[in-house]
């Protein structure tokens, strides 16, 4: 086990007979990160929503080994992660409603606007929009500044699967596939950014719930309609992340109320509470939060799904959360996650 860096800017390798242990969130490094990615490597980056899978934007080759490493259809394009709004401009035309969303910038909001030809079609998966954030995760911001890169970077799973809320989880489910990893520590929202289509003029479009809630862009934009999920891939071309089925652990989930009770509970199976629950204990009862809070929930809900998953449980019980701020987007993460 183990890997080794060797160092020098010229040769950058991995030696190892497994699979290589993490970079340090070091000043060495992110330099390190930083010279792989303008190598053409990919490298995975704490976010403050999860652990992305990052590459060069502006590099077709490098955004094409992204896709191979996650099995990735090509069809489901990558968001592009920037440092302001100057390098915004160089990838997307801005939208007058933009104004009011930066607002929330850096931060766990995606938006999709009209894309500019700098940007390569494997990005946009062909179509004439490019989904953008400023995220706000010290780590990825220290990248993106040492790198002077645009850097596309979908979530670092294998597709379909749980997206990874620490390094360890990029190491399990990528494992050599995905050699470099920057340890940032847990990511703080846990769930993936919000994402907002503008990219027809005058009109919001909610595409994926997340940290920033409904009730917060529509104080900030008026009316903002919400796309719903879809089980049919020819309609997910339209937004291709809104397959219902993803998210998914291997483990069958059964969902029941927020407050409610999970009914009986076999053996082999596992429930899992927003927060501590009275007459509720023993090996196969798990909580979320000590307290209840839905934001605490979701920071810890895709640690939970993988470590219950990893036990080969014949079910798990899950508890939704109540629907307000980001409780849509974890009832959304769950819900998502039961699709068979
Ligand atoms: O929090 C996040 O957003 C994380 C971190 C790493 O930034 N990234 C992430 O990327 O969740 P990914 O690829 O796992 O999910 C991005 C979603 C996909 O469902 C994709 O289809 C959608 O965004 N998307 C990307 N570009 C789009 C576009 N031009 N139009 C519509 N949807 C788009
Ligand atoms: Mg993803």
């Amino acid at each position: 086990m183990g890997a080794t860096f060797t160092h020098g800017t010229s040769n950058l390798c991995v030696l190892t007979d497994s699979i290589p242990s993490p970079l340090p969130a070091t000043p060495e490094g992110l330099a390190r990160a930083a010279s792989l990615l303008r190598a053409g490597e990919c490298v995975a980056l704490p976010t403050e929503t999860v652990y992305g899978l990052a590459a060069d934007a502006l590099n077709p080759e490098a955004a094409a080994k992204v896709f191979a490493i996650k099995g990735r259809p090509l069809i489901d394009p990558l968001i592009v992660h920037v440092p302001d709004l100057d390098a915004l401009a160089r990838v997307a035309e801005p939208d007058p409603q933009l104004t009011a969303l930066a607002l929330l910038w850096p931060g766990p909001l995606t938006v999709v606007l009209r894309r500019r030809k700098s940007v390569p079609d494997v990005i946009t998966a062909g179509q004439d929009t490019v989904a953008v954030r400023i995220p706000a995760h010290p780590v990825l911001r220290e990248v993106l500044r040492l790198s002077g890169l645009a850097l596309a970077a979908p979530s670092a799973n294998p597709f379909g699967y749980v997206s990874p809320t620490r390094a360890s989880h990029v190491r399990d489910s990528l494992g050599a596939r995905c050699p470099w990893i920057v340890d940032g520590g847990p990511c703080e929202h846990g769930v993936e950014s919000t994402i907002v289509d503008l990219s027809v003029p005058g009109v919001a479009r909610l595409l994926r719930p997340g940290p920033v809630p409904l009730e917060r862009l529509k104080t900030l934009l008026g009316e903002v309609s919400v796309v719903g999920r879809t089980a049919n891939p020819s309609a997910a071309q339209a937004a291709p992340g809104m397959l219902e089925r993803h998210y998914s652990p291997g483990t069958r989930l059964r969902l029941f109320a927020a407050g409610g009770d999970p009914g009986p509970v076999g053996s082999g199976e596992a429930v899992m509470f927003l927060g501590r629950r009275a007459g509720f204990t023993g090996p196969a009862v798990f909580h979320l939060s000590e307290d209840g809070s839905v934001e605490e929930a979701a920071r810890n809900l895709f640690d939970l799904l993988r470590r219950l998953d990893a036990r080969g449980l014949a079910l798990i019980h899950a508890e939704l959360a109540p629907p307000a701020g980001v409780g849509a987007a974890f009832n959304d993460r769950l819900t998502r996650a039961a699709a068979r």
